[in-house]
This record gives C-alpha cells, sequence and structure tokens, in this order.
C-alpha cells in the first residue's frame, strides 16, 4: 500500500509564511548585511524562496550534514560533508534549516560555527517539531510548529522522495 499523505501546508500557506519571516528578519538585520548558511539538502527549496524576500543585502553559503540512523529519525550521529566556503568572522550567521526535530543536528552546526568567530548566529526554521526536542538550541525565527508525525515535500523527503513537491504532507505508514 502506498503511504497515505495528508495536506500540512498548501503553497499559499508556506508563501504567506516565509513574508512573515523575511519581514521580521529584514527588520532586525537592517542595515546589515548577514550570512545566510542553508543545510543541505532538505533547506534548500525554503532558502530560495526565504532570500528572495528579504529586503537586505544576504550572502548565501552551504553546509551539508548527514545523520545515519533510521529513515524517520536522527541518530545523533552527525557527519559534515561540505563545510562553508565564505569567510564568517566578525559576521552575522543566520542559519536556514527545514525542519527541527531533536534539535541534534542544529546544536552540532553551532558547536561547528564557533571556532570560526560569527558576530552572531541565529536559526531560521520553517517547521518545528517542539516537543520532539532532545537538546535545548535556540531558534529565533520559526515559519510552523508541528507537534508530531514525518512531513514530506516542500525540500523534506523520505529517503530521498518527495522534496520537489511544492506542499507540505504529513506521511502516514
Ligand atoms: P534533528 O537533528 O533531529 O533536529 O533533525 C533534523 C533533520 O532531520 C532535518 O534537517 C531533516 O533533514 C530531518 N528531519 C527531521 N524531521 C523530519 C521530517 O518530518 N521530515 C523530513 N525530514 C526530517
Ligand atoms: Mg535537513
Amino acid at each position: 500500500m502506498p503511504p497515505t499523505m495528508v495536506p500540512v501546508l498548501s503553497r499559499a500557506e508556506i508563501a504567506q509564511k516565509i513574508k512573515t519571516l523575511a519581514r521580521r528578519i529584514s527588520q532586525d538585520y537592517a542595515d546589515e548585511e548577514p550570512v545566510a548558511i542553508g543545510i543541505l539538502k532538505g533547506a534548500f527549496v525554503f532558502l530560495a524562496d526565504l532570500v528572495r524576500e528579504l529586503t537586505i543585502p544576504v550572502e548565501i553559503d552551504f553546509v551539508r550534514l548527514a545523520s545515519y540512523g533510521s529513515d524517520t529519525s536522527s541518530s545523533g550521529h552527525i557527519q559534515i560533508t561540505k563545510e562553508i566556503e565564505l569567510d564568517i568572522s566578525g559576521r552575522h550567521v543566520l542559519v536556514v534549516e527545514d525542519i527541527v526535530d531533536s534539535g541534534l543536528t542544529i546544536a552540532y552546526l553551532l558547536d561547528y560555527l564557533k571556532p570560526f568567530r560569527p558576530k552572531s548566529v541565529r536559526v531560521c526554521t520553517l517547521i518545528d517539531k517542539a516537543e520532539r526536542r532532545e537538546v535545548k538550541i535556540p531558534t529565533h525565527y520559526v515559519g510552523h510548529v508541528v507537534e508530531r508525525g514525518f512531513l514530506v515535500g516542500y525540500g523534506l523527503d523520505f529517503d530521498e522522495k518527495y522534496r520537489a513537491l511544492p506542499e507540505i504532507y504529513h506521511l502516514e505508514p
């Protein structure tokens, strides 16, 4: 049986949430030029839409973090397979993530970024599964909070599938 896909956020709802986030970020970083660091692969769609709604200039970089474990939960064994390329020393950094679940990925990335001596680091995530948090991490900009479940679409995958869907769905096995 194919999995059931229950709609969570439509294209219009995603666009509205991104506009709201972008307005706050543009206000908070007025007169600054932050470096947005997207976490590959999942955040590539969100980052592309978010930066185009900002009214401030922004530089863009990516890291790729891989967590090895089951398909639907983070194992905590995180590896960085692509490092940052821009010099972020003394710069305001905005980490852009698709979804924060246990928080282990963001915690790992924040530790990784620290030695580069950024001026500040904030985290922007489209989706926050706040109830699943295992480590305390700061999420400054959150688009949407969900309680549980596994989501796909808009960059989010299950076993590399569904990333290209323009909407977000809850995958029910
Ligand atoms: P964390 O380290 O547990 O916070 O997990 C974060 C990472 O796990 C995200 O970057 C996603 O790649 C992946 N992830 C967590 N929850 C989901 C989900 O519901 N759908 C797709 N990927 C998810
Ligand atoms: Mg991800």
